[in-house]
Parts: structure tokens; C-alpha cells; sequence
């Protein structure tokens, strides 16, 4: 025997007609074990074949080991264009330096927000840590537009970061975006990004209005919970570290954290549609532009931009 469905009540209609939409899950990624740079051990949780489903990120790194031989060897010198590079230090210090001038350590809870523009060189090496290193690199998509703009470069350290707390324990780093009325420090970026890192306490809500038509996915780095409450077909969506929750459309994030708590990563951005060109590290828009870095490259142009953008 079946129920009639009950009507929606009117009085949770707001004035302009149209209930928010929670966001469903719409896929899981699970991350690949990868050797990048000059043999780290990471975690790529997306990046290359998942373009049109992500855009406009590009691809997630999770670097974490208790074990140096893991990291030790780093990123030596290599090139960017057409893309920012940010980097969370979750735990540890890595020391980076590039072809902008700029030149220090990302120490635990910095985060370094890199546009790398018409191209930069840059190294990031990480250094021996007690215990676990642990962070994560995103590569953010430039439009095309924007790609051969000179680079520029945000390094936060930690306290910088606003942290909003909640009245049951949680804790919300803002790092873009906004929480709670909470601006996060990076601005001004083409995708008007959301990026927060969000540790709540056992059995607690997290809901997160987010704009209708930006790609979200949530990044679940310690603990378990679910990321979609919202409805009977689906009446949670258990995650665990190791796999990206990509979100379907929608006007609302809502995750509940499990026995043990749940922090993670929520990440929201305006897809570009644009077509991607990618090569290793140079992300463009077509091959042409492709063989055109890699030229430079060779003959030594690959520097465009001899000072920085103002931000
Ligand atoms: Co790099």
C-alpha cells in the first residue's frame, strides 16, 4: 500500500516562486595513486579525463605521507600558463621560489594562490616534516581572456585565514567565498570561487546556499559523513577520505557529519566552457597555443610578463 505524496506547503515557498534545490551527488571520484614531480607519492583525486565534469578546476592533488621518501624529491623548476595553482598545507612547510620574485615557505594552514597568467617558473619542495605531511594542490582554469594576462601571486599565511566558529565546536576556514557573512581573503578571481575547509563535530549540519549553475564538489579529508540529504531516493550519501563528492545543480550544499566527525573541502566555481588544450603543466585553449608555450619554452620566451599584476 502506498502513501499519496503530501502537497508542499505553501508557506515554504519563497515570495519569488521557486524552492531551493538542494544539490544531489551526482558522482564520486575515487583518487589515483600518482608519482608526480620528481617522485612524489600523491593522491590525484581528479585531473585530465574529468575536465567537462569539473571545469572549471582542472585537476586536485592530495599530497600526504609520514614517510619522506615520499615528498622529499618535490616539484624542481618547471613552467605554468594559463592556469592558477593553489596549495593548502594542511601539515608541514614547503619551500617554493619563482621567476615573479617571490621566494619563502608554505608553512601548516598557509595557502599560496598562485595565477601563473602568460607563464611563470616556479619550484615547491617540500620539507622533512615530524609526522605527516599532508596538503592539497588545485589548478584552478584561467578563461581565455585572461590566460595570457601577466601573473600574480597571493601567499597567505595562516592567520590571515578567518575562521568562523559554531556553537557546537565547528570550525570554517574561509579562504574564498563567503561563510556566515565571513569574506574569505582571496578575491578577484575569475571564477568567483568558494573554497573552505570545514571541520565539524559528530552528528552536525552543514548546509551552504552556493550559486545555481557553478560546478561544487566537497573533498572529505578526515572523518565521515554524508553529503546529500535531500530526499528519500537518496537518503545519504556516505563518503570517505579518498574520494571527491561531485555535486549535481542545484542552490544548496547539505552535509551531516558522521560519529566521528568529518572535515573537508568544499570548493565552488563558474564554469568557463571553453575548450581545454592541456599540456603537462600549460593548460590553453587550442594545440596552437600549446606548440607556441612549448616553443617558448625552447627558446627561452617563456616569461611574458617581467613584473607582476597589482591585485
Ligand atoms: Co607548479
Amino acid at each position: 500500500m502506498s502513501e499519496t505524496p503530501r502537497p508542499v506547503v505553501g508557506t515554504l515557498t519563497p515570495p519569488n516562486g521557486t524552492d531551493p534545490v538542494p544539490r544531489p551527488v551526482e558522482r564520486k571520484l575515487v583518487g589515483k595513486e600518482t608519482l608526480e614531480g620528481a617522485g612524489v607519492r600523491l593522491r590525484r583525486m581528479f585531473g585530465g579525463s574529468e575536465v567537462p565534469l569539473l571545469d572549471p578546476f582542472l585537476l586536485l592533488d592530495n599530497f600526504g605521507s609520514t614517510n619522506p621518501a615520499d615528498y622529499l624529491a618535490g616539484f624542481p623548476w618547471h613552467p605554468h600558463r594559463g592556469i592558477e595553482t593553489v596549495t593548502y598545507m594542511l601539515n608541514g612547510r614547503t619551500a617554493h621560489e619563482d621567476s615573479l620574485g617571490n621566494r619563502g615557505v608554505i608553512d601548516s594552514g598557509d595557502v599560496q594562490w598562485m595565477s601563473a597568467g602568460s607563464g611563470i617558473l616556479h619550484q615547491e619542495m617540500p620539507k622533512r616534516t615530524d609526522g605527516r605531511l599532508s596538503g592539497f594542490q588545485l589548478w584552478v582554469n584561467l578563461p581565455r581572456s585572461l590566460k595570457m594576462e601577466a601573473p600574480a601571486y597571493r601567499g597567505l599565511r595562516s592567520d590571515a585565514i578567518p575562521v568562523v566558529p559554531g556553537e557546537d565546536g565547528r570550525k570554517v576556514r574561509v579562504i574564498a567565498g563567503t561563510y556566515d557573512r565571513v569574506a574569505g581573503p582571496v578575491t578577484h578571481i575569475p571564477v568567483d570561487p568558494t573554497y573552505l575547509d570545514v571541520a565539524l563535530p559528530a552528528g552536525a549540519a552543514f548546509d551552504l546556499p552556493v550559486p545555481k549553475g557553478h560546478t561544487v564538489f566537497a573533498q572529505p579529508f578526515e572523518g565521515a559523513g554524508t553529503f546529500d540529504r535531500s530526499g528519500a531516493a537518496r537518503s545519504g550519501f556516505p563518503g570517505a577520505p579518498g574520494e571527491t563528492i561531485l555535486y549535481g545543480d542545484g542552490d544548496r550544499v547539505e552535509i551531516r557529519a558522521g560519529d566521528a566527525g568529518l572535515r573537508f573541502l568544499l570548493v565552488a566555481g563558474r564554469p568557463l566552457h571553453e575548450p581545454v588544450a592541456w599540456y603537462g603543466p600549460i593548460v590553453m585553449n587550442t594545440r596552437d597555443e600549446l606548440v607556441e608555450a612549448v616553443h617558448d619554452l625552447d627558446r627561452g620566451t617563456f616569461i611574458r610578463a617581467k613584473t607582476v599584476r597589482e591585485l
